[in-house]
């Protein structure tokens, strides 16, 4: 299988380099190589010829910031997915594109989230990227929606959550981290081996991916504390009011996942100790 993967300096992308299937032949695209807005560049670049998947990982992914850049997040979330379902549909390629929880709103019931459910996004990234989704309907293209992406010690110097705990350790007697949002963590690594899954079995329409389990932030950060022998009683909760974001974040994130990914605690482990 010849692969081509958009957005090759992200999280994603790197576990993605980390997990890639035998039999296939990868082609990475970093934002300096291909810029995925820019329509001209997406419909001719010569690294698409004839490939069989293109998987998109880029995408305009800093929350708060989003609510202030509109057009930018649109650019890369909504507009983009468009051109590179264009330039595949040339090619003949299936398109695996990543989108997010987001999605869901305040009114999303509290149970796990299917597909089907209905979508009501209150933030720029999460609207953008839904209409990315959109953009992409009754093509050739699997959707695959994740959540709560971390990579841990795995991915030295990125900042995701569970990176960020590790670091906080060190320097804090104690936090405060929120515990009435719920979702499912998911170590980067076993959602790497889902997109390429996914892009092996061009199932098309929408897909959940995400490690299975849930809890909140809070019980994410004690587990952090906890693997590495150091007192989760230093992390206390608090509400989201008190810890106001500019995005507001969904309280209820917890996706039903169409891909077997391992349970998130013992995920958390193999993170902590950078064991794919
Ligand atoms: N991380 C999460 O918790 C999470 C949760 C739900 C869904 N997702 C989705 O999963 C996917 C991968 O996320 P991630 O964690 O890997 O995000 P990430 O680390 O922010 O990576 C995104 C990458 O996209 C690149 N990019 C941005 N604009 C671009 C452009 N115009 N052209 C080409 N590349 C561009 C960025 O390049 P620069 O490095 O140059 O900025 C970055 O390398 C995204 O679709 C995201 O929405 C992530």
């Amino acid at each position: 299988m010849k692969a081509v993967l958009t957005g090759s300096g992200g999280q994603l992308a790197a576990a993605m380099r980390a997990t890639v299937p035998e039999d296939v032949q990868v082609t990475w695209l970093a934002r300096a190589d291909l810029d995925v807005t820019d329509a001209a560049a997406v419909s001719r670049h010569p690294a698409l010829n004839g490939c069989d998947v293109l998987i998109n990982t880029a995408a305009y992914t800093a929350v708060d910031a989003a609510e202030d850049d509109v057009d930018a997040a649109t650019a890369v979330n909504e507009l983009a997915p468009g051109y590179l379902a264009q330039r595949c549909a040339g090619e003949g390629a299936h398109l695996v594109h990543l989108s997010t929880d987001y999605v869901f709103g305040p009114d999303a019931p509290h149970r796990p989230l299917t597909p089907q459910d209905a979508t009501a996004p209150d933030t720029v990234y999460g609207r953008t990227k839904l209409a990315g989704e959109h953009r992409l309907r009754d093509l050739d293209a699997t959707v695959l929606r994740t959540a709560w992406v971390y990579s841990g010690n795995t991915l030295p110097g990125h900042r995701d959550f569970v990176s960020t705990m590790l670091r906080l350790e060190q320097t804090h007697p104690e936090l405060t981290v929120v515990d009435d949002q719920h979702g499912c963590p998911t170590y980067a690594v076993d959602l790497a081996r889902a997109v390429w899954q996914a892009a092996r079995e061009r199932s098309g329409g929408i897909r959940h991916a995400v490690g299975a389990g849930q809890t909140t932030w809070f019980g994410l950060a004690r587990a952090v504390f906890t693997e590495i022998g150091a007192d989760p009683e230093r992390i206390r909760p608090v509400t989201s009011a008190e810890y106001p974001t500019a995005a507001r974040r969904p309280e209820w994130s917890v996706l039903a996942s169409d891909y077997e990914l391992p349970e998130w605690r013992s995920a958390l482990s193999r993170a902590v100790a950078a064991k794919l």
